[in-house]
């Protein structure tokens, strides 16, 4: 059984005070049992600290949206994993295409990330997914294949298996257009069904594949009830306490 996963990118949102008001409205709106349901939640980084302390305790984990691959160092204005640690992150988002697109990440340098990641004792949440233009063109399987394999290469079984994949068409993000259930559905069960020929049928039953690109609370339970669909990477729907509140539900419910 795999684990109902829910994550909120707050990509470049809120403020310090925002942020409190936000944490503190989601712990009041998850009263419900949340079951066996995982809930993240991805801060910007500067309001990762005081995330982390409101946080504690409750049943709200934390994430990054980004990190470097290395420990210390050099790197003026960047973020390290074992600093995103020391602030109580569990996971960290990973080749997001907004990052793909303007910070010219590729698959060789989520790779390095999801590596250094996993080394760290962060769970890395690996973003996928193709253009509009690629699915027009009938390659996304092909797309979403080399993003897979390029950015699991050298990731041994047992960490591929606590590994989050999220599946983000490009096309459905931040426009109000939705992957219907089944064209999700059918790439999931692509990227499941390659992680199986990668390492073996066990570990692609165990990788939590996680959907994103304008999930709501009006479409968030059909789409959480395909097989193959564990989870959502929720954006814009993820800022509003209550929003983000229903897809949590819609998970506990599907
Ligand atoms: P939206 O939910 O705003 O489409 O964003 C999806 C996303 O990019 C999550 O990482």
């Amino acid at each position: 059984m795999r684990t109902k996963t829910i994550a909120g990118n707050w990509k470049m949102f809120k403020n310090l005070q925002q942020s409190e008001e936000l944490i503190l409205g989601l712990t009041k709106a998850l009263d419900f049992s949340l079951g066996s349901v995982k809930v993240i939640i991805c801060p910007p980084f500067t309001s990762l600290g005081l995330a982390g302390t409101l946080v504690k305790g409750s049943p709200i984990a934390l994430g990054a949206q980004n990190m470097h691959a290395e420990d210390e160092g050099a790197f003026t204005g960047e973020i390290s994993p074992t600093m995103l640690k020391s602030v109580g992150c569990e996971y960290v988002i990973l080749g997001h295409s907004e990052r793909r697109q303007y910070f010219q990440e590729t698959n060789e340098s989520i790779n390095k990330k999801a590596k250094k990641a996993i080394a760290s004792g962060l769970i890395p949440i690996i973003c996928v997914g193709e253009t509009l233009e690629e699915r027009e063109k009938n390659i996304t399987d092909l797309i979403v294949s080399t993003q897979v394999r390029g950015c699991l290469k050298e990731i041994g079984a047992a960490d591929v298996e606590k590994t989050i994949i999220a599946y983000e068409p490009i096309w459905a993000i931040g426009t109000g257009k939705t992957a219907t259930p089944q064209q999700a559905e059918e790439v999931h069960l692509l990227i499941r069904k390659l992680v199986g020929q990668l390492y073996s049928w066990a570990s692609a039953e165990k990788v939590v594949i996680q959907y994103g690109g304008s999930v709501k609370p009006e479409n968030a339970k059909e789409l959480l009830s395909q097989p193959n669909i564990d989870g959502a990477l929720v954006g814009g729907a993820c800022l509003k306490a209550d929003s983000f509140a229903t897809i949590v539900k819609s998970a506990t419910l599907s």
